[in-house]
């Protein structure tokens, strides 16, 4: 018996809510596939669409996983597990989530769905850990749930599903990498009060934005005062590309998680490609090759 999940690329922070904010890129993710052994061993087989992700199973994120619900379930069957990368590592686009959240999903699915989503995001938690040493939930749980998500707590995981926004979003991925360790280490642990006061209002009047489709105040509200400033340094020509993608009319603009990918939000389908066309030739003129996505939230 072999099932198969696909899980989606995701866009975490979305500028003003670092750890906390996140959306599903729906045209991009991994595929896992889990096949039945009749040994009890988990042991990954395949990696497809990328190299240099460990194949050893307790430091692989979605092989890891399936090995820590078998075993907190005290289940006995090994798994065969294939994995088709559709999104490159170190690129800001929730690869180590999509990995570890398709594994989960095709396991419930071959148990016949015993976990919630809550609880399966509890367990690509885990996984993250593994990938970057940290338990940030912003892009397993967009990935899980779809759509835009607000994580209220992470521990007990609480999510918030928001509204769909009608708009089109631009993930561009310019080919450079960033491991989501370092870009974390990069950041101070301390916010001034009146820093935290302006991110506050943003955060809200994004949050606020997106109830009533306000797209005035989600633009007015989309600047990231604490952690952009601080990652800026360490994609060459951010502000540059960024600026391009304004001066295109973009609403929001900023890294995609930890970058080196960008998001950016456009009114509709011609704008965002104009947008996106634009920040491609950006990166080019200073000699970055780049590939882009764009997608809706429904
Ligand atoms: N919130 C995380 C970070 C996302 O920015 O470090 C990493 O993809």
């Amino acid at each position: 018996k072999s099932v198969s999940a696909f899980a989606p690329a995701t866009c975490a922070n979305v500028a003003v809510g670092f750890d906390i904010l996140g959306f599903a890129i729906h045209n991009v993710g991994d595929i896992v596939t889990l096949k039945k052994r009749d040994d009890n061993q988990i042991i990954i087989v395949e990696i497809s669409g990328e190299s240099n992700i460990p194949l050893e199973t307790s430091k692989n994120a979605a092989s890891a996983v399936v090995k820590k619900l078998c075993d907190d379930l005290s289940i006995s069957t090994g798994f065969s597990i294939y994995i088709q990368k559709g999104i490159a590592i170190g690129s800001g686009m929730g690869g180590s989530a999509a990995s570890s959240v398709a594994a989960l999903v095709a396991l419930n699915a071959f148990l016949e769905n015993p976990l919630s989503k809550n609880e399966l995001a509890e367990y690509a938690l885990f996984g993250e850990e593994i990938a970057c040493g940290h338990k940030h939930a912003d892009n397993i749980v967009p990935s899980l749930f779809g759509g835009m998500t607000l994580i209220q707590s992470s521990n007990p995981i609480n999510v918030v599903t928001l509204p769909s926004l009608e708009i089109y979003n631009i993930v561009i991925h310019p080919h450079l990498r960033v491991n989501t360790k370092d870009a974390r280490d990069a950041l101070q642990n301390d916010l001034s009060l009146k820093l935290h006061v302006k991110q506050c209002a943003n955060l809200a009047s994004f949050i606020s934005a997106i109830y009533k489709n306000d797209l005035e105040l989600l633009k007015k509200s989309s600047e990231d005062y604490v952690v952009e400033p601080q990652r800026a340094k360490l994609i060459p020509n951010f502000y540059e590309v960024k600026q391009s993608a304004m001066d295109s009319g973009a609403i929001s603009v900023s890294f995609s998680g930890s970058g080196p990918s960008l998001f950016a939000f456009a009114e509709n389908e011609f704008m965002a490609n104009k947008i996106a066309k634009n920040m491609q030739d950006k990166f080019k003129e200073y000699g970055i090759e780049s590939d882009f996505w764009i997608s809706n939230f429904k």
